[in-house]
């Protein structure tokens, strides 16, 4: 069976993105590039060492966000991905960028949503004195994290840990679930419900 083509577009360690390359990459998957706006990430080292094609997008390089976003886009096309992965990608993606790839983006975000949306959902967490917390794989659409829920899960957050400390916790469940999601996308696993397109249904 061919593998998924998938894009990652990272922004920073790319933790999540060394996830994939070593748990789907050349299994259910291929990771045929690698896109950030940041030329410093090292999720950009992490695709070269993989043997990844890696490309930077600088926001200064294009007349405005839609460009920058459509230059990727003409990128993710000619390296022929099916699938976009947001891990760790810290740019909002124009409107245009998410008609482009209508439920082919998915995003990993460290909270169990919608509870906790936007930047610094860890601390959110702690602040709002949360039992729980965890991490979300969601199908990506024009809200800040607003699409429809794909993968989820929860662990308890100790009342002693800070940001970093639970951040810690939390990485080990993104880094399962993320591979997780691509897995299913790559088996044909995923539908809408009907009655409620909101509703991810998993099939056997
Ligand atoms: C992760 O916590 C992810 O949930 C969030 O950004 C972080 C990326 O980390 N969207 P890394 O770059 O994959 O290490």
């Amino acid at each position: 069976m061919a593998l998924l083509r998938v894009g990652v577009l990272a922004s920073g360690s790319g933790t999540n993105l060394q996830a994939i390359l070593d748990s789907v990459h050349g299994f259910e998957a291929k990771v045929v590039g690698v896109a950030s706006d940041k030329a410093d990430a090292v999720a950009l080292e992490r695709a070269r060492a993989a043997g990844v094609p890696a490309s930077v997008f600088p926001l200064g390089a294009y007349p405005d966000r839609a460009a920058r976003d459509a230059a990727i886009g003409d990128w993710l096309d000619a390296q022929g991905a099916e699938l976009v992965v947001l891990a760790g990608y810290m740019a909002i993606l124009t409107p245009g960028f998410i008609r482009r790839f209508p439920d082919k983006i998915i995003n990993i975000h460290p909270s169990l949503l919608p509870a906790f949306p936007g930047l610094a959902a860890v601390q959110q967490a702690i602040d709002y004195g949360s039992k729980l917390f965890g991490a979300t794989v969601h199908f990506v659409d024009e809200g800040v994290d607003t699409g429809a829920v794909i993968l989820q899960s929860a662990i308890p957050l100790p009342p002693d840990a800070d940001s970093a400390a639970a951040l810690s916790l939390l990485r080990p469940i993104e880094h399962a679930l993320l591979p997780d999601a691509i897995r299913l996308i790559a088996a044909g696993r995923l539908s809408r419900d009907p009655a409620n397109p909101r509703r991810i249904l998993i099939t056997d």
